[in-house]
């Protein structure tokens, strides 16, 4: 029997993620992130960890012609998918790098403003990570980052994590974890301090992610990980019962509007010291 016939498994990864993801929470909190940022017209801009490219589209709009952008991921079908939606806004000036964070492949000083959307839990090597941002920056070059709070703040994830991870084991859902890995200030602080960045400002933001049906959604948002095989090759009503649970637990984050579940993530700004090493000015 094809187990797989009855559960929609949605086009790619990377499609799956703006198709679900970004419209249910991660374009509103790109708006936050590139408004702390305080992207100018003219500004050269670093999207790192990019994705599908959403924080590189909107920051392209605002730096103008006389501005650029760039965005840099690890993964390449991410940036391919990132570089046909840009195609598709008429934002083909965006330059699309592959490579590890690790190793940013941009020269040094290149860049006004570096951003990193909901990447830098995900980076084995946080500290190098953070000081390959402060190299490429300009002295005095403003960094924007967003990391989620911890797991018990960003109930949505907690409550999957736990059911999927119970049908097909917990090493599989470790990526909701891993999101909400980052969640100490004094352990960001120290991490930024010691990249050489200062005026740092850890701000607490809680948004309602949304999205009109929770029942597209949950295959949908599913789909993006990698143990959605798993759930698809799943005899059919064992994944019935367990995608019932899930929307069971699910309804106390919905409302008469769809999904409706808050999220809570750190917001970060810093400066990067000037070129006389000195804290950059507010
Ligand atoms: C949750 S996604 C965030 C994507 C995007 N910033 C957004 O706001 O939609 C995390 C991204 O980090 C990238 N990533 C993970 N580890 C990386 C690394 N070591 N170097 C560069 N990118 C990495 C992944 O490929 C993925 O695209």
């Amino acid at each position: 029997m094809d187990n797989t016939s009855s559960w929609p498994l949605h086009g790619t990864a990377p499609e799956t993620y703006e198709q679900y993801i970004v419209p249910a929470w991660m374009g509103a909190w790109t708006d936050t992130l590139i408004e702390r940022a305080g992207i100018r017209p003219g500004d050269r801009i670093l999207d790192v960890a990019c994705g599908t490219g959403v924080v590189a589209r909107r920051a392209a709009q605002l730096v103008g012609a006389s501005g650029s952008v760039m965005g840099f991921d690890a993964d390449r079908n991410m940036l391919e998918t990132a570089r046909k939606f840009a195609d598709k806004e008429s934002l083909a000036s965006i330059e699309w790098h592959f490579g590890d964070v690790a190793f940013i492949p941009v020269e040094t000083e290149r860049c006004d403003v570096v951003i990193c959307q909901q990447g830098l839990q995900f980076f084995p090597e946080k500290q190098k990570a953070l000081e390959e941002m402060s190299r490429v920056l300009v002295p005095g070059g403003r960094l924007a980052l967003s990391v989620w709070r911890s797991i018990d703040r960003c109930p949505f994830f907690a409550t999957l994590a736990e059911i999927i991870g119970n049908y097909i084991g917990a090493e599989s859902t470790r990526a909701f974890y891993s999101s909400c890995s980052l969640s100490d200030r004094e352990e960001l602080r120290k991490l930024l301090s010691n990249a050489g960045f200062n005026n740092i400002e850890i701000r607490l933001e809680v948004q309602m992610a949304r999205f009109p049906s929770l029942d597209e959604f949950l295959p949908g948002y599913i789909s993006v990980f990698p143990f959605a095989h798993q759930i698809a090759e799943m005899a059919g009503d064992k994944r019935e019962k367990m995608l019932a649970e899930i929307m069971n637990s699910l309804l106390i984050f919905s409302d008469d509007c769809g999904l409706a579940t808050p999220m809570e993530s750190h917001i970060i700004t810093a400066w990067k010291n000037g070129s006389d090493g000195q804290a950059a000015p507010l």
